[in-house]
Order: structure tokens, then sequence, then C-alpha cells
């Protein structure tokens, strides 16, 4: 027997992020529009449309063909999702059904990098027959976006080495197990995986500081066997290793970025190193010029191999790292870091990246934030939770992983004026948003307290 038909939000069960223009269907609770995050613009109208149990994907008036499946694949998660709701057959007749959603790409075929445009636009007619959304994008990776949310998947490492690398075959004996590793195979899958999903993957290397694991494979890169970091500033080996690891990476990680770190550095080891500190003598360095020094001289390796470069810089430095004419990205740990479990949601959504940057030149100079989940309170067992729902409301929706730590990231996508002054009034939208995670089988903690607390007592998902 067929399910007994419900009333179905379409708008809420065919995305989680932006709508534009007509659309029939909208969110539980009055004239509220369920949406996180907000987009940039969304209208509604009044009507509840019915999803059809055999929805349709059809692209007519598409410039894009699809050769590698990302559509069809993409339509086909969206339309699981869908099934776990509660969707009826085409034939019913009681109210409008959506049979399926037509999808315009106005570009032949781009290759997922940095700065492409994925905005779409998103219209649910409210009469047709067959009734069909409509989806337009420059994009296939905005057209995705359209239908399901994304995951930003990047790959880093610190205190671990987990990642193989041909070039330097002995750095990964520095991963925390044998089975804790990625092979280069692996590499490539992951960032093959993320790719079809219109997700970029930014890779790491944190030089000189927190490079301690590199030494397990090949110890000289230590200062010595008793002073383990920095990386060996003296020693020309140093960035012949990093010259391997960023030319095996350039034929995994095409994203336009590399990672370079730079943060939390303590020179002591240099200067008490005695073969290191003659060095610096011989040099005409203090500690500060070697550490300048190595990081250029790695910066200059990475443009070498075609990458334009990420550094870690200290707090509050935004504003002027941009009146300095350079792109941000903005991660403070006071208000963005999720393994910090006594940081709220209130806290992320509030957070400002754009903090004292009143210049528009400026303003877009910071490309946007990034939250991180750093691995001193995380493990397998509860990352989930501890996420989400917090990272969504930094409208944090890419995802990173490493066996280190987890760090998402994204540009921030609701607009600054659109963003509510008191957070209250979006609490009840993050919450349907939590419910939907949670359908998805992602462990979403409730949305009342801390990070990953527990449900206060039964009751309804939107409640919690
Ligand atoms: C609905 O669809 C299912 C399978 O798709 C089918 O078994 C069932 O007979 C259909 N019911 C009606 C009322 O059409
Ligand atoms: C498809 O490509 C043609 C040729 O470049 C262009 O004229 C047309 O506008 C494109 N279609 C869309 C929907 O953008
Ligand atoms: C740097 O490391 C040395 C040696 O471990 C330690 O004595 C010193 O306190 C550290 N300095 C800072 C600023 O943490
Ligand atoms: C290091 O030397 C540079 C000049 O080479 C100087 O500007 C800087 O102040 C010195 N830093 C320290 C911490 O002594």
């Amino acid at each position: 027997m067929a399910p007994a038909p419900r009333l179905l939000p379409v708008l809420t069960l065919l995305l989680l992020t932006a709508a534009v223009g007509p659309c029939a269907g909208a969110g539980r609770g009055g004239g509220r529009v369920d949406l996180w995050p907000m987009p940039s613009s969304v209208t509604r109208g009044a009507q509840t449309l019915h999803v059809s149990r055999d929805l349709k994907l059809t692209t007519a008036g598409s410039n894009y063909s699809d050769g590698r499946g990302i559509l069809r694949d993409a339509f086909a998660r969206m339309v699981a999702v869908v099934n776990m709701d509660h969707v009826i057959n085409g034939s019913y007749q009681g109210a409008p059904v959506l049979a399926g959603v037509n999808v315009v790409v106005r570009s032949p075929d781009d290759k997922l990098n940095f700065g492409m445009d994925e905005s779409y636009k998103l219209s649910v007619p409210a009469t047709g027959s067959p009734l069909y959304a409509q989806i337009e994008a420059q994009t296939v990776y905005g057209a995705l976006h359209a239908l399901e949310n994304i995951l930003h998947w990047h790959i880093v490492d610190e205190q671990s080495f987990p990642l193989e690398i041909p070039s330097y075959p002995k750095l990964w004996n520095g991963a925390y197990s044998y089975s804790e590793r990625y092979t280069m195979d692996e590499a490539i899958d992951i960032v093959q995986y993320a790719e079809k999903r219109g997700v970029n993957v930014l890779a790491e290397i944190d030089v000189p500081g927190h490079a301690l694991s590199w030494g397990v494979g090949y110890p000289s890169l230590w200062p010595s066997a008793t002073c383990k970091e920095p990386l060996d500033v003296s020693s020309d080996f140093t960035f012949k290793v990093i010259n391997g690891i960023l030319s095996d990476f350039s034929k995994v990680f095409k994203f336009k970025f590399v990672h370079l770190g730079g943060d939390e550095i303590n020179t002591s080891c240099w200067t008490t190193t005695p073969r290191i500190k003659s060095w610096l003598i011989q040099h005409g360095m203090n500690e500060s010029d070697a550490y300048r020094y190595f990081v250029l001289r790695a910066q200059k390796i990475a443009l070498s191999h075609g990458y334009d470069i990420i550094n870690w810089l200290g707090s509050g430095v935004a504003e002027k790292v941009v009146a300095a004419g350079l792109r941000c990205i903005v991660s403070n740990q006071d208000k963005w870091y999720l393994d910090h479990l006594d940081a709220t949601w209130e806290g992320f959504y509030m957070n400002e990246p754009l903090t004292n940057i009143y210049n528009p030149e400026q303003q877009k100079l910071v490309l946007g934030g990034e939250v991180c989940a750093w691995g001193e309170h995380i493990d397998a067992s509860d990352i989930q939770q501890t996420i989400w729902p917090r990272a969504a409301a930094a409208a944090g929706i890419m995802f990173v992983l490493t066996n280190l730590f987890f760090e998402f990231e994204e540009r921030l996508w609701t607009p600054i004026a659109k963003v509510a002054k008191d957070t209250r009034s979006v609490t009840a939208r993050l919450a349907r948003f939590r419910c939907l995670l949670n359908q998805r089988g992602v462990a979403a903690a409730p949305v009342a307290a801390y990070g990953r607390s527990a449900p206060s007592e039964p009751d309804s998902c939107l409640r919690q």
C-alpha cells in the first residue's frame, strides 16, 4: 500500500540552501521560510506541493553534457533523501505534484577551482502540467548547491604525518599507526569524491612548527634528537623535503591554494642547537629573521609548483592584512573553534569577519571564514555532534578531515545585512536544519546549549 499522502513543504525538501523566484510551498509555521543558511534573496508562495515518488531530472535548454555524471549522481543523492520523507505517487490527484527538476547550466564544462561562479537560482512554480522546478546556474557546481549541501574536505596534518609521499617514502612513518594512513591513491579518491560534489580540497603542511612527526622517518629534519621542532632552518635537506611534498601534492591537490601553516612557532631549538646557532651567526640572522627566511623560502617553493599560498597569522590581524592589500580568511579561535566546547552557536552566528573593516574594497579581500575543529577534544566517536549544528551557525558547510584535526571552511553565505541581530529569531530555523541533518544520518547535537550537549528530555527534534 502506498504511504498516506502528506503535505510536504517542497522548498525544505529540495534544498538546504537558496531559493529565488515564485515558490509554492514554504516552511512549517506560518510565513517562515525554513532555510539554512538564508539565501541572498527568497520569495515564497502560499500553496503546498507534493513531491512525486519518481521525481525526474531533465536538462532542457542546458549547455552542460554531464559526461562525468556529476549532475546525475547529485540528483540521485537528492532523490534518496527525498524518499526518506513521505513522498507520493505521481498519480495523486488531490493537490499539485512536483514531477521533476529541470536543470539549466549555461557553461558547457568547468574545472572546479577558486573563484568559479557557484551561484544558482531555483524556482518552484505554483502551476504547470507536468510541474517542474527550475534550477539555473552558470556552472554545474552552482547547480549542485541547488540540489544539496556541500561538504568541504581539507586534508591537513600536524603531529601525525599520515599521507604517503612518494618522493620521501619514510615521511608517513610519522603516522599514529600503520593503519591510520592515507595512500596517494586514497588521496586521489578523496579529491575526486569531493570534486564530484563541488568541493575543493585545500591541503596543508604546517611548517616550520607543528612538524615534529616529519622527523620520525627523517631524523635529520629535527634540529637534534633532543630538540625536535621547528624543522631545521639551516639545512637544505629541509627545503628539499618540502619541495618533494609540494611536488607530489601538485599531482593530486589541484586547488589553487596550498596552506603552509606557519603558526605557533617556538624557535628556541634553533639557538640551543650549536650547529644551527653557528649557521644563524654566519648568516647574520636572529630567530625572527630565520623564521621569516624559512616562511619565504617555503612560499617560493609552493609558488614554483603553481600554488597560491595561505599562512596562519595571529589573532585580530584581518584588518591589517586587508589594509596591506592581501586577501584573508577569518578564523578567530575565540569564536570559531569547534573544539571549544563552551562556545555557543549564538557566538558562532554573531561573529563578524568584517569587524573593523569598513572600506568596501578591503571588505572584498576577506574571502570568507573558516571554523576549525582541532583534535584536542574530538575523535571519531563524537566528531559529528561537536561540529554540527554550530558549524552551520557560522554558515559553515564545508568539511575538512585529517588524522589529527578537522576543519570547516566556507565563504560566508548570508549577506551581512540579512544576518539577524537577535539570534532568538533564527533559533527555530537552525533547529529545523539540525533535524534535516539528523534525518540524513548526521549526528548533529541539539541546538539548545553548548557543543554536543544531550537533549534535555524526550521531545520533537524540532524543539530540542
Ligand atoms: C505507488 O508506487 C508504488 C511503487 O512505486 C506502487 O507499488 C503502488 O502501486 C503505487 N500506488 C498507487 C496508488 O499508484
Ligand atoms: C548555451 O551556449 C550558447 C553558445 O555559447 C549560448 O548562446 C547560450 O546562451 C547558452 N545557453 C544558456 C542557457 O546560457
Ligand atoms: C620555547 O621552548 C623552550 C624549550 O622547550 C621553553 O623553555 C620556552 O618556555 C618556550 N617559549 C615559549 C614562549 O613558549
Ligand atoms: C632581528 O633582526 C632584525 C634585523 O635583521 C630586527 O629588525 C629585529 O628587530 C630583530 N628581532 C629581534 C627579536 O631581535
